[in-house]
């Protein structure tokens, strides 16, 4: 019987109650095939503070060592909001977390089915046949991981400093992810930046045009500032295939296209580096693309989409089980299709919980 060997670690918030029920699907899509789970599940962020003093507990990053994929909810919230900075779940767990593992690729498809552009703020007749694109979002550089300091200067006054870093190289390898992803879809790649004003920009657009060239030559690359990637994603989603583009920017795009897309509870994401597991494929950390949701928190009416989705994703990258994998990516698209929809994706049908969502989605695999 072959065992898939991973760690859940919930987080805060909406994280708990979406993991549960993305662990129920990913068990009844997995039994059927002779496939066991074994997982282990870890505090992490707010709740790893609460119960073992420290938003990633060493034990927690001991388990996702010996796991061969990482299934992650999303952390923090205003509970912790008031800690110093240092010891916030976001960057004393997540970051830290991506940083120690090297997911310096964050993957995010933007999927709108043809069937679901009523969820879509934008109007039908732009979005015909719904939307497909994918965000490849570099995710260990930039102004996240760049020196920070706040100092005060002589005349009293006070200032904070995040500096912008990046590599070569560090350009170069993520460039190598969207390159592999766009082959796979239209050899299409639009590069996003800011070359009008800052350098690491100018270094990324450089080294893009060059990289592409020199290793892709068939793939049409494209670049845009970020500013107007912004207004481009709210006009004409489809006219991206795949983005690339920074740290920061990603972050931002990809809420944007997750919106665009009918809410950010349907956008799954895949992190990845060039670690591999004990099955020789890559290893991964897989997480909703949104955060810990608190003002719907306790409620039971979060989107498990984007959860369930990010599960598919790691069935797909961390061990290989690609037809399970589009099974569940078939029936959570089939559970909307019949209506089945959490309240952020209701647009005025009768909206379900999250229970119900994802026992919709288990009666369609
Ligand atoms: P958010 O993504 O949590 O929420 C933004 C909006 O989207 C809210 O109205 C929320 O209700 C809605 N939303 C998000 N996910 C949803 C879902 N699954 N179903 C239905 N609606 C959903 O962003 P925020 O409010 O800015 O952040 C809240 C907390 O989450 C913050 O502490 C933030 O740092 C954290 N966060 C964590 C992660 C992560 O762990 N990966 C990602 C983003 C934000
Ligand atoms: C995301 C989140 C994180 C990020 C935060 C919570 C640190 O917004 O995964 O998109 O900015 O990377
Ligand atoms: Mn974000």
């Amino acid at each position: 019987m072959k065992t898939l060997k991973f760690a859940v670690l919930p987080g805060d918030y909406i994280g708990p109650e979406v993991m549960s029920v993305a662990l129920d699907v990913l068990k009844a899509a997995t039994e059927p095939a002779g496939i066991k789970l074994d997982y282990t599940e870890a505090h992490v962020g707010g709740a790893g503070i609460d119960n073992e003093g420290k938003a990633l507990p060493d034990s927690t990053v001991k388990i996702c060592e010996e796991a061969d994929a990482i299934l992650f909810g999303s952390i923090g919230g205003p509970k912790w909001e008031n800690l110093p900075p240092a010891e916030q779940p976001e960057r004393a767990a997540l970051l830290p977390i991506r940083k120690h593992f090297s997911l310096f690729a964050n993957l995010r498809p933007g999927l709108l089915y043809q069937e679901l552009t009523d969820a879509s703020p934008l109007k039908t007749e732009r979005i015909p046949e719904g939307i497909d694109m994918v965000c490849v979002r570099e995710l260990t550089g930039g102004i996240y991981f760049g020196p920070k300091h706040t100092k005060t200067l002589e005349d009293g006054d006070i200032q904070a400093t995040d500096e912008m870093v990046y590599k070569k190289s560090e350009i170069e390898r993520i460039l190598d992810v969207a390159i592999a992803t766009a082959k796979t879809r239209g050899n299409k790649i639009c590069s996003v930046d800011k070359a009008n004003v800052l350098t690491t920009s100018v270094l990324w657009r450089e080294t893009a045009t060059e990289y592409v060239a020199k290793h892709a030559p068939e793939i049409e690359l494209t670049h845009m500032y970020v500013d107007n990637a912004a207004m481009q994603m709210a006009r004409d989603p489809n006219q991206f295939d795949v983005i690339v583009t920074e740290n920061m920017f990603g972050d931002i795009i990809s809420d944007e296209m997750g919106i665009v897309c009918g809410s950010l509870g349907m956008l799954s994401s895949a992190s990845l580096g060039t670690g591999k597991n004990s099955l020789d494929l890559p290893f991964g950390l897989y997480e909703p693309s949104g955060g810990t949701a608190p003002d719907i928190a306790g409620k039971g009416i979060a989107n498990p989409c984007a959860q369930i989705l990010s599960a598919a994703l790691m069935l797909r990258h961390s061990f290989g089980e690609n037809e399970i994998a589009e099974k569940i990516e078939n029936a959570v698209k089939q559970a909307v299709m019949d209506d089945k929809r959490t309240g952020d994706i209701a647009f005025g049908k009768p909206s379900i919980g999250t229970k119900e969502m994802a026992a919709a989605i288990i009666e369609r695999l």
